[in-house]
């Protein structure tokens, strides 16, 4: 799709899967490409949006004409993500966020034992405090990654988090989701749900702009 009706909109999205350092060479990270938040970023400037494209632990070309920042950690993608916000009508976080960060890092390479035992902590949650910072009219979108009960998790996670539309993928599935070039899934908003079957990443970002841009409408009650 190519047009104009995102002119005049600033989107902020995440991308990419962050990394928590174990010890000096090691990290807890996930199997996110980036190719979600990606999609969306060249979808999103292609429809004459802005663009701020916030990203972990991918090399993809970032889209033509995209303000790109990279990070490393869920606690950099925090405050960047928060420091961007102001400047944001519609934030869209594809991102794989780690849940879990180690309690204390060893700045040393950790030497080989038998076994070993990492105490880890809950990271912040970017997406509830996105939508608790951000001014009035601008749309936060969240994803939900889920293996089973996808639409009822996802219905959970748009209550909890107060986000104005989740996108809740089956993450199970050969073929979409993590480091996949198509993905599927369910839209999920106040008002109902709508399904989006099998098609590619950037297919996919287009229909989350559509429903994005309509729930924008709602809000800013034009
Ligand atoms: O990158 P790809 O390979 O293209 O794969 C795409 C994808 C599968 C990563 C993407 O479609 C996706 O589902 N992204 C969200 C992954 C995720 O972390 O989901 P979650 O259900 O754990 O988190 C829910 C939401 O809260 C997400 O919007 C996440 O960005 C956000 N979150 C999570 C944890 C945290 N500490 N802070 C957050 O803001």
């Amino acid at each position: 799709q190519q047009g104009t009706d995102l002119m005049g909109e600033t989107v902020l999205i995440t991308a990419g899967g962050t990394r928590e350092p174990i010890d000096a060479v090691r990290f807890i990270g996930n199997r996110s490409s980036g190719k979600m938040g990606f999609a969306l970023a060249a979808a999103a400037r292609a429809r004459g949006a802005e663009v701020i494209l916030i990203s972990a632990s991918t090399t993809l070309p970032v889209p033509a004409g995209c303000t790109h920042i990279r990070v490393t950690t869920g606690a950099q993608m925090e405050q960047t993500a928060l420091a961007e916000l102001p400047r944001a009508s519609m934030v869209i976080m594809a991102a794989a966020v780690s849940d879990y960060q180690v309690l204390s890092p060893s700045a040393q390479k950790i030497k080989k034992t038998e076994t070993l035992t990492l105490e880890l902590t809950r990271t912040p949650d970017i997406l509830r405090q996105i939508v608790q910072q951000r001014r009035a009219g601008t749309v936060v979108v969240g994803f939900a990654a889920e293996t089973e009960h996808v639409v009822e998790e996802g219905r959970r996670k748009l209550r909890e988090k107060g986000a104005d539309l989740i996108v809740a993928n089956d993450v199970s599935r050969a073929g979409s989701g993590f480091d996949a070039d198509h993905n599927a899934g369910t839209l999920i908003f106040e008002a109902g749900q709508q399904v989006i079957p099998l098609s590619t990443k950037r297919e996919m970002a287009e229909r989350i702009l559509n429903s994005a841009t309509s729930i924008a409408r709602q809000l800013r009650g034009k």
